[in-house]
């Protein structure tokens, strides 16, 4: 129900913001070890997704990125990226903030941030990937760069509670001028890609 409000009518997410978000506070201590959040097969449907994604962007956000399993990822991936998590939930990205320590280069950083309004210029990334969580696309298509990419990543597939599927991504990034690039799957996960066109 949470994700079809997300995708089909975001409009309505201020409704259930407070609740969400108080179910992820409560759901954080624990998380990596409940979900295996960091594993390979966890992750296994973004990094398939990351090999689609050329050339290797200088900026990358993911969103609602949990403990920061997925922007972790992605900053080893792209080595040479500033790479930016955000999630809604405090208790989530003190978390991931705990994996990072005090970063001196500030090359990756979490903050608390709710995808319908992210706190990024329009065309702040050249990446925004999202690995079980459902996309703001509105939001998504403006703080991307022309020529960058979208991902849509679920660890398990069909099965994973924030599921969307592809025929649903390509119709809510079509709206906001992202082009369907590529699907896969990869263990049991399953991921979606998209790229917002260079004019
Ligand atoms: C199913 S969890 C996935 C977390 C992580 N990506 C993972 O795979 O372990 C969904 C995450 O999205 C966050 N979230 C949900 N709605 C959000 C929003 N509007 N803005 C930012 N984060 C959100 C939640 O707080 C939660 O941490």
């Amino acid at each position: 129900m949470l994700n079809r409000v997300v995708v089909r009518a975001p409009w309505a997410w201020p409704l259930v913001r407070g609740p969400m978000t108080r179910f992820f506070d409560r759901a954080a201590p624990g998380w990596d070890q409940r979900t295996s959040a960091g594993s390979a097969e966890h992750l296994a449907p973004l990094g398939a997704a990351l090999l689609h994604v050329k050339p290797a962007p200088e900026r990358a956000l993911e969103v609602g990125t949990g403990t920061g399993a997925g922007a972790l990822l992605l900053a080893r991936e792209f080595p040479q990226a500033s790479v930016r998590g955000v999630d809604v939930s405090e208790e989530m990205v003190g978390a991931a903030k705990a994996k990072v320590g005090l970063d001196p280069e500030g090359r990756v950083a979490f903050r608390v941030a709710d995808a319908a309004d992210l706190p990024y210029e329009d065309d702040s990334f050249d990446l925004v990937a999202h690995l079980n969580m459902p996309p703001f696309a509105a939001e998504v298509a403006r703080v991307l760069r022309p020529g960058g990419h979208a991902i849509v990543a679920s660890s398990w597939g069909a099965a994973t509670p924030f599921y969307t599927p592809n025929r649903t991504l390509d119709w809510t990034f079509a709206k906001h001028g992202i082009d369907p690039l590529s699907t896969g799957e990869a263990g049991d996960g399953t991921f979606w890609i998209g790229r917002k066109p260079l004019s």
